[in-house]
Protein backbone atom coordinates (compact mmCIF):
# COMPACT_ATOMS: atom_id res chain seq x y z
CA UNK A 1 0.00 0.00 0.00
CA UNK A 2 1.43 3.29 -1.35
CA UNK A 3 0.86 5.49 2.31
CA UNK A 4 4.27 6.41 2.62
CA UNK A 5 4.82 3.98 5.72
CA UNK A 6 6.47 0.73 6.15
CA UNK A 7 9.03 1.08 3.50
CA UNK A 8 10.66 -1.32 5.05
CA UNK A 9 9.54 -4.07 8.08
CA UNK A 10 7.79 -2.43 10.84
CA UNK A 11 9.45 -3.14 13.99
CA UNK A 12 7.90 -3.11 17.95
CA UNK A 13 6.49 -5.36 20.27
CA UNK A 14 2.69 -6.67 20.69
CA UNK A 15 0.71 -7.31 23.95
CA UNK A 16 -0.99 -10.61 22.75
CA UNK A 17 1.51 -13.24 22.77
CA UNK A 18 2.29 -13.07 26.62
CA UNK A 19 0.04 -10.92 28.21
CA UNK A 20 -3.33 -11.66 26.16
CA UNK A 21 -6.17 -9.89 27.69
CA UNK A 22 -4.70 -8.95 30.56
CA UNK A 23 -3.47 -5.52 29.51
CA UNK A 24 -3.27 -2.52 31.52
CA UNK A 25 -1.75 1.33 30.44
CA UNK A 26 0.36 0.90 33.57
CA UNK A 27 1.40 -2.80 31.84
CA UNK A 28 1.88 -0.70 28.49
CA UNK A 29 3.93 2.00 30.23
CA UNK A 30 6.49 -0.48 31.49
CA UNK A 31 6.89 -2.12 28.32
CA UNK A 32 7.43 1.06 26.99
CA UNK A 33 10.36 2.15 29.76
CA UNK A 34 11.70 -1.43 29.34
CA UNK A 35 11.92 -1.14 25.32
CA UNK A 36 14.07 1.90 26.10
CA UNK A 37 16.14 1.16 28.66
CA UNK A 38 17.03 -2.42 27.41
CA UNK A 39 18.25 -0.76 24.03
CA UNK A 40 15.37 -2.16 22.21
CA UNK A 41 14.45 1.23 20.83
CA UNK A 42 17.96 1.93 19.99
CA UNK A 43 18.37 -1.14 18.14
CA UNK A 44 15.33 -0.19 15.93
CA UNK A 45 11.66 -1.06 17.27
CA UNK A 46 9.51 1.48 17.69
CA UNK A 47 5.70 0.35 17.57
CA UNK A 48 3.99 -0.11 20.80
CA UNK A 49 0.98 -2.64 19.43
CA UNK A 50 -1.96 -2.41 22.61
CA UNK A 51 -3.57 -5.63 21.23
CA UNK A 52 -7.22 -7.08 22.01
CA UNK A 53 -9.08 -6.17 25.01
CA UNK A 54 -8.03 -2.41 25.49
CA UNK A 55 -11.33 -0.79 25.12
CA UNK A 56 -14.59 -0.51 27.44
CA UNK A 57 -17.26 -3.14 25.93
CA UNK A 58 -19.88 0.06 25.19
CA UNK A 59 -19.26 2.26 22.91
CA UNK A 60 -19.82 6.21 24.20
CA UNK A 61 -23.15 7.97 23.54
CA UNK A 62 -21.88 9.12 20.60
CA UNK A 63 -20.47 6.34 18.97
CA UNK A 64 -17.07 6.30 20.13
CA UNK A 65 -14.91 4.05 21.00
CA UNK A 66 -13.12 4.31 24.46
CA UNK A 67 -10.27 2.57 26.45
CA UNK A 68 -12.13 -0.44 29.31
CA UNK A 69 -12.15 2.82 32.22
CA UNK A 70 -10.65 0.46 34.87
CA UNK A 71 -7.36 -0.98 33.20
CA UNK A 72 -6.78 2.40 30.71
CA UNK A 73 -8.21 5.01 33.33
CA UNK A 74 -6.15 7.85 31.69
CA UNK A 75 -7.50 7.43 27.89
CA UNK A 76 -5.74 6.24 25.15
CA UNK A 77 -4.96 9.33 23.85
CA UNK A 78 -2.34 10.13 27.01
CA UNK A 79 -1.15 6.55 26.41
CA UNK A 80 -0.19 7.66 22.50
CA UNK A 81 1.51 10.61 24.17
CA UNK A 82 3.02 8.35 26.59
CA UNK A 83 4.52 6.45 23.85
CA UNK A 84 5.44 9.10 21.38
CA UNK A 85 7.38 11.21 24.72
CA UNK A 86 9.51 7.92 24.75
CA UNK A 87 10.26 8.69 21.60
CA UNK A 88 7.90 5.54 19.95
CA UNK A 89 5.30 5.09 17.96
CA UNK A 90 0.97 3.68 18.88
CA UNK A 91 -0.55 0.63 17.90
CA UNK A 92 -3.71 -0.81 18.55
CA UNK A 93 -5.92 -3.65 17.48
CA UNK A 94 -9.63 -3.90 16.27
CA UNK A 95 -12.35 -5.68 14.23
CA UNK A 96 -13.36 -4.95 10.75
CA UNK A 97 -16.99 -6.71 11.76
CA UNK A 98 -18.77 -6.29 14.96
CA UNK A 99 -16.65 -8.10 17.20
CA UNK A 100 -13.26 -8.35 17.89
CA UNK A 101 -11.66 -11.94 18.14
CA UNK A 102 -11.46 -11.64 22.04
CA UNK A 103 -15.14 -10.72 21.66
CA UNK A 104 -15.48 -13.35 19.25
CA UNK A 105 -13.95 -16.42 20.87
CA UNK A 106 -13.15 -15.60 24.44
CA UNK A 107 -16.07 -14.21 25.98
CA UNK A 108 -14.61 -10.44 26.50
CA UNK A 109 -17.75 -8.48 26.45
CA UNK A 110 -19.70 -5.96 23.74
CA UNK A 111 -19.75 -5.82 20.50
CA UNK A 112 -17.24 -3.03 19.55
CA UNK A 113 -15.85 -3.74 16.07
CA UNK A 114 -15.48 -1.18 13.50
CA UNK A 115 -18.46 -2.64 11.31
CA UNK A 116 -20.84 0.23 10.07
CA UNK A 117 -17.82 2.97 12.31
CA UNK A 118 -14.98 2.72 10.10
CA UNK A 119 -14.69 6.82 9.38
CA UNK A 120 -15.43 7.04 13.22
CA UNK A 121 -12.84 4.84 14.49
CA UNK A 122 -10.29 5.89 12.06
CA UNK A 123 -10.92 9.58 13.04
CA UNK A 124 -10.72 8.96 16.74
CA UNK A 125 -7.66 6.41 16.19
CA UNK A 126 -5.74 9.19 14.55
CA UNK A 127 -6.93 11.86 17.28
CA UNK A 128 -5.30 9.37 19.83
CA UNK A 129 -2.12 9.76 17.39
CA UNK A 130 -2.30 6.22 16.65
CA UNK A 131 0.20 4.98 14.13
CA UNK A 132 -0.24 1.37 13.18
CA UNK A 133 -3.65 -0.44 12.97
CA UNK A 134 -4.18 -3.91 13.24
CA UNK A 135 -7.10 -4.98 11.90
CA UNK A 136 -8.30 -8.74 12.63
CA UNK A 137 -10.75 -10.33 11.01
CA UNK A 138 -12.19 -12.73 13.01
CA UNK A 139 -15.02 -15.17 11.64
CA UNK A 140 -14.96 -17.99 10.08
CA UNK A 141 -17.62 -16.19 7.50
CA UNK A 142 -17.08 -14.66 4.50
CA UNK A 143 -15.83 -14.73 1.39
CA UNK A 144 -12.48 -13.17 0.04
CA UNK A 145 -14.60 -10.36 -2.45
CA UNK A 146 -16.43 -9.42 1.08
CA UNK A 147 -12.89 -9.61 2.77
CA UNK A 148 -11.16 -6.99 0.29
CA UNK A 149 -14.24 -5.04 0.20
CA UNK A 150 -14.09 -4.64 4.21
CA UNK A 151 -10.75 -4.31 4.73
CA UNK A 152 -10.73 -2.02 1.49
CA UNK A 153 -13.30 0.31 3.36
CA UNK A 154 -10.95 1.14 6.91
CA UNK A 155 -7.86 1.95 4.07
CA UNK A 156 -9.54 4.45 2.82
CA UNK A 157 -10.80 5.91 6.23
CA UNK A 158 -7.66 6.34 7.64
CA UNK A 159 -5.82 7.64 4.50
CA UNK A 160 -9.06 10.12 5.06
CA UNK A 161 -7.49 10.84 8.42
CA UNK A 162 -4.41 12.70 6.56
CA UNK A 163 -2.54 10.71 9.13
CA UNK A 164 0.04 8.30 8.04
CA UNK A 165 -1.19 4.98 9.70
CA UNK A 166 0.57 1.68 9.63
CA UNK A 167 -2.59 -0.75 8.10
CA UNK A 168 -1.87 -4.61 9.29
CA UNK A 169 -4.95 -6.60 8.50
CA UNK A 170 -5.52 -10.27 9.45
CA UNK A 171 -7.56 -11.83 6.45
CA UNK A 172 -6.45 -15.70 8.09
CA UNK A 173 -9.63 -16.64 9.42
CA UNK A 174 -11.41 -16.72 6.36
CA UNK A 175 -8.37 -16.84 4.02
CA UNK A 176 -5.77 -19.34 5.10
CA UNK A 177 -8.67 -21.84 5.06
CA UNK A 178 -9.72 -21.12 1.36
CA UNK A 179 -6.90 -19.99 -0.75
CA UNK A 180 -5.19 -19.53 -2.77
CA UNK A 181 -2.82 -16.39 -1.21
CA UNK A 182 -3.57 -13.30 -2.45
CA UNK A 183 -1.63 -9.99 -2.82
CA UNK A 184 -2.75 -8.23 -0.31
CA UNK A 185 -0.39 -5.30 -1.15
CA UNK A 186 -3.38 -3.03 -2.77
CA UNK A 187 -5.28 -3.49 0.54
CA UNK A 188 -3.01 -2.80 3.13
CA UNK A 189 0.93 -2.40 4.36
CA UNK A 190 0.85 -6.00 6.00
CA UNK A 191 -0.81 -9.06 5.94
CA UNK A 192 -0.48 -11.98 8.16
CA UNK A 193 0.00 -15.44 5.81
CA UNK A 194 -1.26 -18.02 8.33
CA UNK A 195 -3.42 -18.65 11.45
CA UNK A 196 -2.04 -17.80 14.77
CA UNK A 197 1.61 -18.44 16.29
CA UNK A 198 2.13 -20.46 18.86
CA UNK A 199 5.38 -20.61 21.16
CA UNK A 200 6.45 -24.33 19.21
CA UNK A 201 8.86 -25.14 16.75
CA UNK A 202 5.97 -27.24 14.42
CA UNK A 203 2.31 -28.13 15.35
CA UNK A 204 2.68 -29.99 12.09
CA UNK A 205 -0.08 -27.91 10.25
CA UNK A 206 -0.09 -25.82 7.67
CA UNK A 207 -3.45 -24.66 7.47
CA UNK A 208 -4.70 -24.27 10.99
CA UNK A 209 -4.83 -23.36 14.95
CA UNK A 210 -1.94 -22.94 16.37
CA UNK A 211 1.15 -22.38 13.98
CA UNK A 212 4.73 -23.58 14.47
CA UNK A 213 7.61 -21.18 13.41
CA UNK A 214 8.94 -23.98 11.32
CA UNK A 215 5.28 -24.52 9.79
CA UNK A 216 4.55 -20.78 9.04
CA UNK A 217 7.96 -20.70 6.72
CA UNK A 218 6.57 -23.69 4.73
CA UNK A 219 3.89 -21.08 4.12
CA UNK A 220 5.29 -18.07 3.64
CA UNK A 221 8.50 -18.79 1.94
CA UNK A 222 6.35 -19.27 -1.89
CA UNK A 223 5.04 -15.62 -1.09
CA UNK A 224 8.18 -13.69 -1.72
CA UNK A 225 7.06 -11.98 -4.90
CA UNK A 226 4.37 -10.03 -3.05
CA UNK A 227 6.25 -7.78 -0.93
CA UNK A 228 7.80 -4.53 -1.24
CA UNK A 229 8.40 -1.37 0.39
CA UNK A 230 5.27 -0.61 1.90
CA UNK A 231 3.88 -4.16 1.66
CA UNK A 232 5.15 -7.22 3.45
CA UNK A 233 4.13 -10.33 4.14
CA UNK A 234 3.29 -10.84 7.88
CA UNK A 235 3.98 -14.04 9.44
CA UNK A 236 3.40 -13.23 12.60
CA UNK A 237 4.61 -11.51 15.96
CA UNK A 238 7.58 -13.33 17.37
CA UNK A 239 8.11 -16.34 19.88
CA UNK A 240 11.68 -15.37 20.82
CA UNK A 241 12.16 -15.39 24.94
CA UNK A 242 9.16 -17.14 25.60
CA UNK A 243 10.31 -20.18 26.64
CA UNK A 244 8.66 -22.62 23.87
CA UNK A 245 11.79 -23.41 21.91
CA UNK A 246 15.41 -24.36 22.29
CA UNK A 247 17.77 -21.40 21.77
CA UNK A 248 18.43 -22.90 18.30
CA UNK A 249 15.22 -22.49 17.32
CA UNK A 250 15.04 -19.20 18.33
CA UNK A 251 17.50 -17.87 16.88
CA UNK A 252 16.37 -19.58 13.63
CA UNK A 253 13.32 -18.68 14.11
CA UNK A 254 14.66 -14.94 14.23
CA UNK A 255 17.13 -15.23 11.26
CA UNK A 256 14.12 -16.52 9.03
CA UNK A 257 11.90 -13.45 10.18
CA UNK A 258 14.63 -11.26 8.91
CA UNK A 259 14.74 -12.85 5.58
CA UNK A 260 11.47 -13.09 5.14
CA UNK A 261 10.98 -8.89 5.37
CA UNK A 262 8.43 -9.71 7.94
CA UNK A 263 7.63 -7.37 10.63
CA UNK A 264 9.81 -7.90 14.00
CA UNK A 265 7.26 -7.69 16.64
CA UNK A 266 8.70 -8.90 19.62
CA UNK A 267 6.14 -10.85 21.89
CA UNK A 268 7.79 -11.29 24.84
CA UNK A 269 7.91 -9.31 28.52
CA UNK A 270 10.54 -7.19 27.82
CA UNK A 271 11.12 -6.32 31.65
CA UNK A 272 12.72 -9.45 32.08
CA UNK A 273 14.65 -10.76 28.92
CA UNK A 274 17.76 -12.71 29.16
CA UNK A 275 21.18 -11.91 27.55
CA UNK A 276 20.52 -14.65 25.08
CA UNK A 277 16.96 -13.19 24.42
CA UNK A 278 18.48 -9.70 23.78
CA UNK A 279 21.20 -10.94 21.82
CA UNK A 280 18.80 -12.27 19.53
CA UNK A 281 16.54 -9.94 18.82
CA UNK A 282 18.61 -7.08 18.68
CA UNK A 283 21.24 -8.90 16.31
CA UNK A 284 22.41 -5.98 14.31
CA UNK A 285 23.26 -7.61 11.35
CA UNK A 286 20.35 -9.19 10.50
CA UNK A 287 17.98 -6.37 11.76
CA UNK A 288 19.92 -4.78 8.54
CA UNK A 289 19.21 -7.36 6.36
CA UNK A 290 15.71 -7.19 7.24
CA UNK A 291 15.79 -3.68 7.25
CA UNK A 292 17.21 -3.17 4.05
CA UNK A 293 15.79 -0.64 1.60
CA UNK A 294 15.01 -2.56 -1.49
CA UNK A 295 12.37 -4.30 0.66
CA UNK A 296 12.88 -7.74 -0.91
CA UNK A 297 11.62 -10.97 0.79
CA UNK A 298 14.50 -13.69 0.25
CA UNK A 299 13.41 -15.69 -2.61
CA UNK A 300 14.04 -19.99 -2.82
CA UNK A 301 17.08 -20.96 -4.19
CA UNK A 302 16.74 -24.74 -3.37
CA UNK A 303 14.65 -27.09 -1.00
CA UNK A 304 15.06 -30.85 -0.75
CA UNK A 305 12.23 -31.31 2.11
CA UNK A 306 15.03 -30.84 4.54
CA UNK A 307 17.38 -28.50 3.17
CA UNK A 308 16.30 -24.93 2.91
CA UNK A 309 18.31 -22.48 1.16
CA UNK A 310 16.87 -19.08 0.78
CA UNK A 311 18.62 -15.42 -1.21
CA UNK A 312 17.69 -11.93 -0.40
CA UNK A 313 19.55 -9.24 -2.56
CA UNK A 314 20.18 -6.08 -0.57
CA UNK A 315 20.22 -2.53 -2.05
CA UNK A 316 24.51 -2.27 -1.60
CA UNK A 317 24.74 -5.54 -3.96
CA UNK A 318 25.18 -7.77 -1.53
CA UNK A 319 23.05 -10.65 -0.95
CA UNK A 320 22.51 -12.84 2.26
CA UNK A 321 21.70 -16.57 1.73
CA UNK A 322 20.24 -18.61 4.53
CA UNK A 323 20.70 -22.25 4.96
CA UNK A 324 18.06 -23.87 7.10
CA UNK A 325 18.33 -27.05 8.66
CA UNK A 326 14.56 -28.18 8.93
CA UNK A 327 15.96 -31.65 10.05
CA UNK A 328 16.19 -33.46 13.55
CA UNK A 329 20.23 -33.57 13.28
CA UNK A 330 22.88 -32.15 12.09
CA UNK A 331 23.68 -31.93 8.35
CA UNK A 332 25.77 -29.73 6.00
CA UNK A 333 23.83 -27.13 3.54
CA UNK A 334 25.24 -25.79 0.80
CA UNK A 335 24.62 -23.41 -2.39
CA UNK A 336 27.23 -21.40 -5.02
CA UNK A 337 27.84 -17.83 -5.45
CA UNK A 338 26.19 -18.18 -8.71
CA UNK A 339 23.39 -19.78 -7.45
CA UNK A 340 22.05 -16.70 -5.38
CA UNK A 341 23.16 -14.54 -8.43
CA UNK A 342 26.54 -13.41 -8.14
CA UNK A 343 29.68 -13.63 -10.35
CA UNK A 344 33.11 -12.61 -9.49
CA UNK A 345 36.25 -14.92 -8.39
CA UNK A 346 36.27 -13.92 -4.88
CA UNK A 347 33.68 -13.33 -2.08
CA UNK A 348 33.74 -12.54 1.32
CA UNK A 349 31.23 -14.48 3.89
CA UNK A 350 29.88 -12.73 7.12
CA UNK A 351 28.31 -15.12 9.23
CA UNK A 352 25.66 -12.38 10.78
CA UNK A 353 24.93 -14.91 13.92
CA UNK A 354 28.57 -14.30 14.85
CA UNK A 355 29.56 -11.68 12.83
CA UNK A 356 33.12 -13.54 11.73
CA UNK A 357 34.18 -13.53 8.10
CA UNK A 358 35.54 -16.10 5.86
CA UNK A 359 35.94 -15.95 2.31
CA UNK A 360 35.46 -18.39 -0.76
CA UNK A 361 35.66 -19.00 -4.19
CA UNK A 362 31.58 -20.08 -4.53
CA UNK A 363 31.17 -22.39 -2.31
CA UNK A 364 28.69 -21.15 0.22
CA UNK A 365 28.40 -24.03 2.97
CA UNK A 366 27.95 -24.95 6.52
CA UNK A 367 27.45 -26.91 8.85
CA UNK A 368 23.45 -26.32 10.31
CA UNK A 369 22.29 -28.33 13.80
CA UNK A 370 18.68 -29.91 13.82
CA UNK A 371 16.23 -26.21 13.26
CA UNK A 372 19.42 -24.32 12.61
CA UNK A 373 20.07 -21.15 10.38
CA UNK A 374 22.68 -19.92 9.75
CA UNK A 375 23.19 -17.07 7.67
CA UNK A 376 25.87 -15.14 5.24
CA UNK A 377 25.62 -11.55 3.86
CA UNK A 378 28.04 -12.55 0.97
CA UNK A 379 29.60 -9.70 -0.57
CA UNK A 380 32.20 -9.04 -3.37
CA UNK A 381 31.88 -9.87 -7.47
CA UNK A 382 29.03 -8.38 -9.32
CA UNK A 383 25.11 -9.78 -9.03
CA UNK A 384 22.44 -9.74 -10.68
CA UNK A 385 18.80 -9.56 -9.84
CA UNK A 386 18.29 -13.25 -10.32
CA UNK A 387 16.90 -13.52 -6.76
CA UNK A 388 14.43 -10.92 -7.07
CA UNK A 389 12.50 -11.99 -9.66
CA UNK A 390 10.34 -15.04 -8.60
CA UNK A 391 6.69 -14.27 -8.86
CA UNK A 392 4.45 -16.42 -6.70
CA UNK A 393 1.26 -17.10 -9.35
CA UNK A 394 -1.88 -17.18 -7.56
CA UNK A 395 -2.52 -21.07 -8.85
CA UNK A 396 0.90 -22.29 -6.77
CA UNK A 397 -1.14 -20.49 -3.33
CA UNK A 398 -2.12 -22.59 -0.62
CA UNK A 399 -5.72 -24.34 -1.14
C1 LIG B 1 -6.43 -13.17 16.64
C2 LIG B 1 -5.12 -12.63 16.10
C3 LIG B 1 -4.10 -12.57 17.23
C4 LIG B 1 -4.63 -11.70 18.35
C5 LIG B 1 -5.97 -12.22 18.83
C6 LIG B 1 -6.63 -11.27 19.81
O1 LIG B 1 -6.33 -14.51 17.05
O2 LIG B 1 -4.65 -13.42 15.05
O3 LIG B 1 -2.88 -12.06 16.73
O4 LIG B 1 -4.74 -10.37 17.89
O5 LIG B 1 -6.87 -12.37 17.73
O6 LIG B 1 -7.87 -11.75 20.25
Amino acid sequence: LDNGVARTPPMGWNSWNTFGCNISETLIRQMADAMVSSGMRDAGYQYVVVDDCWFNPNRDGSGNLQGDPTRFPSGMKALGDYLHGKGLKFGIYQGPLDKTCAQYFNSYPGATGSLGHEAQDARQFAAWGVDYLKYDWCSPTGTITEQVTTFAKMRDALAATGRPIVYSINPNSVHAKTGPQRNWGDVANLWRTTEDISDAWDTGQTNGYPMGVKNIVDVTVPLAGYARPGQFNDPDMMEVGRGGMTDTEQRSHFALWAMLASPLIAGNDLRSMSAATQSILKNPRLIAINQDTLGLQSTPISYDGTRRVLAKRLANGDVTVALFNQGGSATTVSTSAAAIGKSGSSFTLQDAGSGATTTTTGTISASVPAHGTVVYRVSGGTSTPATTTTVVSAASGRC
